[in-house]
Parts: structure tokens; sequence; C-alpha cells
């Protein structure tokens, strides 16, 4: 495989090795001049047609650290506005020479249509598809959690029997989606908990446990990990549960849930927050949240990534 389009059909050896050369690329970020010269004349085109900040913005970072050059295009403000078609922004950007694109698109699916159009002749990233996947997210959770769980010792290593919970809008989260198959396997147990209206169709045959009750879970299986997702109002077009107020009473990480955890257990969200509704403030900025851990760390994994697909070494990583 010469694409990033999910975690699904990732291997555990595959997954192991991007993480571990995520660990080299964290080293360089330590070093004074933070740069390899993997990439030098390559481009790496982000292609953006929906809203981003960290996704986009370390990708931007990550390539520019293998000195790759960089082309950020975002639709807004493009000919996208003009009723470009996908096709068409592809091979306009494949005309000026892009040697890999990464690609965030509310479209499930769109990277795939990408990467066997052959519109475009580069590897695929995918950056976010719809409430499909995004696997650089799930890979950068898990490169955190081993992180944190193993304290420096985690080359080489799985998740094996580490519990993770996640907790909320399941429905239209892509970050819940790649994370579970990623964390399968690399041998973590996962449970899900959500309101019903916020668990999809069809959950019930994924190799994860699904939860109504937050409080019954988080006392039952004192997890390693409580991974909060954000309500995605944007993707909703009904009423999927009461009111703010009610959601936070039963599916937030509020302060006294936040207090009763063990504290040991790490906190995720893979950001952009709402403060006050599926987390509070406390718990977001208390010693056990990860959340801008799993910022830095993201430009590690996409450093791996953009490394392993362009530098010719891509056997090894798929
Ligand atoms: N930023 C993540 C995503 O784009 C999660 C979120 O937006 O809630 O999927
Ligand atoms: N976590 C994440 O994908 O954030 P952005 O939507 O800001 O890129």
């Amino acid at each position: 495989m010469r694409h990033l389009l999910t975690t699904k059909h990732l291997s555990r050896d595959a997954a192991i090795q991007i993480l571990d050369v995520a660990e080299d690329m964290a080293d360089v970020a330590n070093r004074e001049v933070k740069k390899l010269p993997a990439l030098r004349g390559k481009t790496v085109v982000n292609l953006f047609f929906e809203d981003s900040t960290r996704t986009r913005i370390s990708f931007e970072a990550a390539a520019k650290r293998l000195s790759a050059d960089v082309i950020n295009f975002s639709a807004k403000g493009s000919s996208v506005s003009k009723g470009e078609s996908l096709k068409d922004t592809a091979q306009t950007l494949a005309a000026m020479g892009a040697d890999a694109v990464v690609i965030r698109h509310q479209s499930s699916g769109a990277p795939q249509v990408l990467a066997e159009s052959g519109w475009i002749d580069a590897p695929i990233v995918n950056a976010g598809d719809g409430t499909h996947e995004h696997p650089t997210q799930a890979l950068l959770d898990a490169f955190t959690m081993r992180r944190r769980l193993y304290n420096g010792q985690s080359r080489g290593r799985d998740l094996d029997g580490v519990g993770v919970v996640i907790v909320g809008d399941i429905l239209h989260s892509r970050v819940a989606r790649s994370n579970l198959w990623l964390l399968e396997t690399l041998g973590a147990h996962v449970t899900f908990v959500a309101p019903a209206t916020l668990v999809p169709l069809g959950a019930e045959t994924w190799p994860v446990a699904i939860s109504y009750d937050l409080d019954a879970t988080l006392a039952a299986e004192k997890p390693d990990v409580v991974m909060m997702l954000r309500i995605q109002s944007e993707r909703m077009n009904a009423a999927f549960f009461p009111n703010a107020r009610e959601y936070s009473r039963e599916w937030g990480l509020d302060d006294v849930r936040f207090a009763a955890l063990p504290t040991d257990t790490i906190v995720m969200h893979p950001g952009p927050m709402n403060r006050g509704l599926e987390i509070s403030a406390a718990a977001a900025d208390s010693a056990q949240s990860t959340v801008l851990e799993q910022v830095t760390n993201g430009v590690s994994i996409r450093m791996a990534a953009l490394y392993l697909l362009l530098s010719g070494d891509r056997e090894a990583l798929l």
C-alpha cells in the first residue's frame, strides 16, 4: 500500500513501525536545529476542503521539518467556490508537481477516490474524511498513550491490555472509528460511551463494548485512558440530545467525574474542545490531560508518515 487512508488495514507491525519512526522524529524536535534533509526537493500539497487548525498546521510543520516544500490549499477562497470539482482541483495541483497530497474533505471516501482515480500519481494521506476516518489522529493518540503509559520505554511496544474509554459523539466521529481499528490491532480494550442517539447503527458488530452510562463505566473499568470527543454540531441536522446542560451532566467529563478518576488515568481530547460541554476546564488543563501533548506528537507522527510514504521505504511501512 502506498497511501495512508485508514487504520483499518494497518498491520500491527506497520503501526508499530510508524510509532517507532515517530519516536525518532520526536528526538529531532528536541534538537536545536529541528530539521532533517530527508525530503529535500519533494513537494507536499495540503488540500483542505474542511476547516482545521491542528492537522493542517502540523502537516505543514512536519513537511517543513523534513525539508520538503509545502503548498497549502484551502477550499475557502479557492476556485472551488466557482464550482471547480475535486478532479479538476487535483489535476491542477498535479500539474504543479505534487509528490504527496494530504487531504481533508467533508465527504467520507474522498481521499480514497483521489487515491484510486489516477488523477494524481502521488501518495495520498487522509487528514480526516467526513465521519469516516482520521488515521494520523489515531496514530498520534496511540503514540501519546504509549509514551505516557510506558514512561519513555515505548519503542517496539503495542498497547496490549490497555483500557480505553471513548466518550461522546461517536456517530459523527472519524476519530473514534480510526482509534477503534488501530487500538484493536494494538491489543487495547475499547469501550464507547454515548447517548443511544449518538451510537452509529451497526456499532454492535464492531470490536468494542458499548455503554450508555458514563459513571457506571468509569467506576467498573477504571480505564487507563478516557478520550472525550467533541460534539460535532456542524454535522448535526437534528437534536441528538435534549440540551447542552443535560449532555454535560450525563456524558461530560465534569469536575466531579474528573476528580473521581484514578490519578493515573490519562485524559485525552483530539481538539478542538467545547470546554464546559464535553470536558471541564479543570479536566482539560490538568496534569492528567494530554491535549497539548497530542498536538506536539501530531507533528512527529505526520513526519513519520510523510517520511515513510515519500522516502522510498514504503515496503517497510505497509
Ligand atoms: N479535529 C478532529 C476531526 O477533525 C476532531 C473534531 O473535530 O472534533 O475529526
Ligand atoms: N484534531 C484535529 O483534527 O484538529 P483540527 O480539526 O483542528 O485539525
